[in-house]
């Protein structure tokens, strides 16, 4: 199969008036065809609805449905996994190439959807055009990406292994078979659609359930694989509530593998339960966690502080900081404390509130369980810090009701406080004082997670201990500590961020394959 190199999609440039109006058309033609739009289940390729179905919210006017799918029952579940295992027997024989095509060919669907699918997450989830853009990007490159990965393991004993003479030897990879993947709502286009493409190229079949708050980019998507020639079966389409039909597939002895993102608690709770074998299990399931972080930037006295400001703002209030990867913890060394703190809360009271329709920089968070967990830090700040932007939780905008919440930014916050250590979720910065660079370090790494990190300096040697010392999975320096991006920066965090599993990484396949060493003497 004949492809040109990797390259990464470019982003749009929204200070071009052609761009916004285009966003601004794709918005309208989204609100025409899409809105009210329901999704059905996806079972062995046919269409299955539900008694009960699954509403999704526009989260910054909570009185607009913006459509629906179907709300799989434990019935719906068991028929997926028996139909996934029975599409496996075929799809595991079928040739690499073949399989990479079908990511190729839904890659250039996405391209030419691409407008629509940031517009509906505009709509569904808040973002707005940068961001959204960005996520569609990813979710492109993610295709692109695994559908070039898979080419490595194509053919016999496609991973090296050292001549032996009058033997063949040859190391396999081989898909695992059918998994779970369990996807949250804050990239639910990319993350959705990286987490079913990588082991589906690999060979493996895939129930897929999207995050409750997101199931109409999830079914868009969906969607662009069918049309892109996934066999029936492959792929199952299961929307629903994780603790019903997700704690049912990761339980069941049948399942293979199970791919998830999503916070600490659920991820710790899905390793626990996959790891009991239940009766007639063959096999010790494999589980891919990608979980929360409570992210850190540092700032030195040798920083240049204009490039550590814009860094905060970015990766602190980027989708209202409802990323893995956002900033929540900004550590600043005294000498330069007030300097930065000064500049940060000036530029971040002209940040602009409103919705991701309008392309504000802040808009509402996803549902009101986030809102409610948000407030709850906000009203405790004051105890464990000193509140120097925001802190309140309008729950309006614009005379409309959404789950909007201040952008906001706590001073001098105290080292074990909820507020340093705990994942917000949020547009919330938490802001460290640090005695020197040594005491900022140790504060980076004093909380349990290990997702991204940043240092913001221009010494060399600091730079090169944080290299060495600073315990994350994405370390960045002089630059937000968001956005990576497939194939340049591999994601994923370790401790209690996850299995370290590098998403959009050169191995990442490997994590949907067994390895059969086979030897023939000659
Ligand atoms: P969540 O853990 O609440 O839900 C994630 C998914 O798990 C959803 O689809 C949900 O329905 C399902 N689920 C819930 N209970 C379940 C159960 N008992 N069994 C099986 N499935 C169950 O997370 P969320 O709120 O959707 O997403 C936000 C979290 O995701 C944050 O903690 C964020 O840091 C994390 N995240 C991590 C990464 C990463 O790459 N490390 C990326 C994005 C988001
Ligand atoms: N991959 C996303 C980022 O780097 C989560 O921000």
């Amino acid at each position: 199969i004949k492809v040109q190199d990797y390259r990464p999609q470019a982003f749009t440039d929204f200070t071009k008036e052609e761009n916004v109006q285009a966003y601004r058309a794709a918005l309208q033609k989204v609100r025409a065809e899409l809105l009210g739009k329901h999704y059905p289940l996806v079972i062995d390729g046919e269409r299955v609805d539900t008694a009960e179905k699954l509403t999704s919210l526009n989260p910054c006017d909570t009185n607009e449905a913006v459509g629906t799918t179907a709300k799989a029952t434990i019935e719906d579940a068991e028929r997926a996994l028996q139909g996934a295992w029975k599409a496996f027997d075929s799809w595991k024989k079928w040739d690499m190439d073949a399989r990479a095509r079908i990511l190729l060919k839904a890659s250039a669907i996405l391209k030419r959807r691409r407008l629509e699918a940031c517009a509906l997450m505009s709509i569904e989830v808040g973002k707005n055009y940068a961001e959204a853009d960005v996520e569609v990007a990813e979710a492109i490159d993610f295709l692109e990406y695994y559908a070039r990965s898979a080419m490595k393991y194509s053919g016999f004993g496609s991973s090296e292994t050292t001549w032996f003479e009058g033997e063949e030897n040859g190391l396999m990879s081989i898909p695992l078979g059918v998994g779970v993947s369990i996807s949250p709502w804050n990239f639910p286009c990319a993350i959705y659609l990286g987490m079913l493409a990588a082991p589906i190229v690999a060979g493996n079949c895939v129930i897929a359930k999207p995050a409750e708050d997101a199931g109409l980019i999830a079914g868009f998507v969906s969607d662009i694989m069918y049309e892109a020639g996934l066999p029936a079966g492959v792929l199952q389409f299961l929307p629903g509530v994780g603790k019903e039909i997700g704690e049912y597939l990761t339980n069941h002895a049948k399942t293979r593998f199970i791919t998830f993102t999503g916070s600490r608690a659920v991820g710790l709770h899905i390793n626990e339960v996959a790891a009991k074998v239940q009766p007639g299990q063959k096999w010790i399931k494999r589980v891919i966690m990608e979980l929360g972080g409570k992210d850190a930037m540092i700032v030195d006295e040798t920083a240049d502080l204009e490039v550590a400001v814009t860094a905060a703002l970015q990766g602190a209030f980027g989708f209202n900081g409802q990323k893995c990867s956002a900033m929540s913890r900004l550590i600043v060394v005294d000498e330069v404390y007030d300097a930065v703190v000064g500049q940060l809360v000036e530029r971040a009271k002209g940040l602009k509130v409103g919705t991701g329709e309008d392309n504000a920089n802040v808009t509402a968070v996803v549902n009101e369980m986030s809102f409610n967990k948000i407030k709850g830090y906000l009203e405790r700040a004051p105890q464990e810090g000193q509140v120097l932007l925001g802190g309140g939780a309008p729950g309006t905008h614009d005379g409309k009701p959404g789950y909007f919440i201040d952008a906001t930014i706590v001073g001098d916050v105290k080292r074990e406080s909820p507020l340093a250590q705990e994942e917000i979720f949020g547009p919330v910065i938490s802001v460290l004082r640090a005695r020197d660079w040594q005491d900022a370090l140790d504060i980076a790494n004093s909380t349990e997670y290990g997702l991204t990190g940043g240092v913001c300096s221009n010494s060399r040697e600091r730079l090169e201990q944080a290299r060495a010392e600073f315990e994350v999975g994405n370390l960045y320096f002089n630059r937000k500590i968001t956005g990576a991006i497939v194939g340049v920066q591999p994601f994923g965090g370790y401790n209690m961020s996850g299995t370290d599993s590098k998403a959009g990484g050169p191995d990442y396949l490997a994590n949907f394959m067994q390895l059969k060493t086979v030897t023939e003497r000659w």
